[in-house]
């Protein structure tokens, strides 16, 4: 049986909370247990100092999602569990993937779009508050991703973004280089719910609207009962269609205590009653590991040790890896002789044409330089070959092709026209 290496991590930034565990932790558990998978979990803790400068506060946010993993069922025997600073040679990748990534491509990154907006709306200096490690960061995660040459990262949609940059990163390295790495892919699990919390936006630590995971059982049952309801009286149906308690129940229910639940709202339940077995239901789910997860934090030895030697299982691929990666780049011992061999073999760096199919069903390519900037991007094509067919137009003979096919494209920021046939004569060179 061949093995898909998965691989997720969590920055340690905070404590844990129901929508958490739902979107996260329980569904890479249960990855975990699957026979065919290779898991990787890590503690993203270097990703955590870009936005927490409390000391104190990575260190409990560490311990706590090691233990909240652990505790969620996550064996350290069967998947490789680590923590991120465990490991120095992800900084060393980091750099060596800054050294080709276009600075271009970072700027498109949508979290630092986010903020350059915001300062901007705000009427603040763009920058305003964004440090560079802040804008590197889709290439630290790109290179947790690629030093373990994951096929899959479960991902919400929000990440999507720098898995394709990951994937961007890695072409680039491969075509200059040749092939040290592996193409990741996001997998985006359709079937994990978005928990909304108590207020019935998504549940999230800076709505503060959000349920802990594991709040003792009173608490637990306290922060139930203020979910928003709407003010149906007990005996009047009720509407499951935009309830956020009805929502939580379903994610931690089966799918006949869910039909029973919603019968129950036809029938008028009265909220109180909803709120108790929905705490009752939750409870029953978090109470063996809330169980778990205390004792782990009162022996912070028994994790630290757990995860240094998750480390060394983790080292035992990174570091042999990054001397190969070294090698390669020209990081070398002196004594060796420079093997002109390989570089002559070795292709010059060029531009790529890329072919993708879209959410919408349609077929896409865009032309990216190997630093990452994208020089053309395709509208929809019905067909894959009818894609592949401007593809070929664009590049026999070069470039002329371009003003017929105008319309089929977007302009990209900044991109002129001499870069595009630029790059087009350097494929037809090459060809
Ligand atoms: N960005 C993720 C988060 O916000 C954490 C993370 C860091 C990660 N590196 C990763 C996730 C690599 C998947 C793969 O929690």
């Amino acid at each position: 049986m061949t093995s898909t290496r998965f691989l997720t991590g969590i920055t340690t930034s905070g404590t844990p909370h129901l929508g958490n565990y739902v979107g996260s932790i329980r569904p890479s558990v249960r990855a975990s247990l699957r026979p065919d998978v290779e898991g990787f979990y890590f503690l993203a803790d270097y990703h955590a100092l870009i936005k927490i400068d409390e000391p104190s506060r990575i260190q409990r946010s560490t311990l706590e999602i090691a233990a909240s993993w652990l505790a969620a069922g996550l064996d350290p025997q069967c998947v490789t569990f680590y923590r991120q600073s465990d490991i120095p040679e992800i900084p060393e990748l980091t750099w060596f993937l800054t050294c080709l990534t276009g600075k271009g491509l970072l700027n498109r990154a949508h979290a630092y779009k986010a903020i350059v907006d915001k300062n901007t709306n705000a009427g603040l200096d763009p920058e305003s508050d964004v440090t560079a490690g802040l804008f590197m960061y889709p290439v630290l995660m790109a290179a947790d991703i690629l030093m373990f040459d994951a096929h899959q990262v479960p991902v919400g949609r929000d990440q999507v973004q720098h898995i394709e940059m990951a994937r961007d990163m890695a072409q680039s390295f491969n075509h200059r280089y040749g092939q040290h790495f592996t193409l990741p892919e996001a997998a985006i699990e359709e079937n994990v719910a978005t928990l909304p919390g108590l207020d019935g936006r998504k549940m999230s630590k800076s709505y503060d609207n959000h349920i802990p995971l594991f709040a003792p059982r009173a608490q637990l049952q306290k922060l139930i009962a203020g979910i928003v309801t709407d003010s149906r009286a007990p005996g009047q149906a009720k509407e499951t269609e935009g309830s956020a308690l009805f929502q939580i129940y379903q994610a931690f229910a089966t799918s006949e205590e869910t039909a029973a639940l919603r019968q129950a709202y036809l029938q008028g339940i009265a909220w109180a009653d909803a709120k108790q077995l929905v705490f009752e239901r939750i409870d029953r789910e978090i109470t063996p590991m809330r169980e778990t997860y205390l004792a782990l934090l009162n022996d912070p030895a028994k994790i630290e040790n757990i995860l240094l030697s998750g480390a060394a299982k983790a080292r035992k691929i990174a570091t042999p890896f990054m001397g190969q990666l070294r090698q390669a780049v020209g990081l070398r011992d002196l004594r060796t002789q420079a093997s002109n061999k390989a570089a002559k073999t070795a292709k010059a760096a060029l531009p790529v044409f890329k072919q993708y199919r879209e959410k919408d069903g349609k077929f896409y390519f865009k032309l990216v330089e190997p630093v990452g900037r994208v020089l053309l991007q395709s509208l929809g094509f019905d067909t894959h070959q009818e894609a592949a067919a401007a593809i070929a137009a664009l590049q026999t003979p070069a470039g002329l092709a371009l003003p017929s096919l105008q319309a089929r494209l977007q302009a990209q920021n900044g991109v002129t026209e001499s870069d595009i046939s630029a790059a087009l004569d350097q494929l037809a060179a090459s060809a």
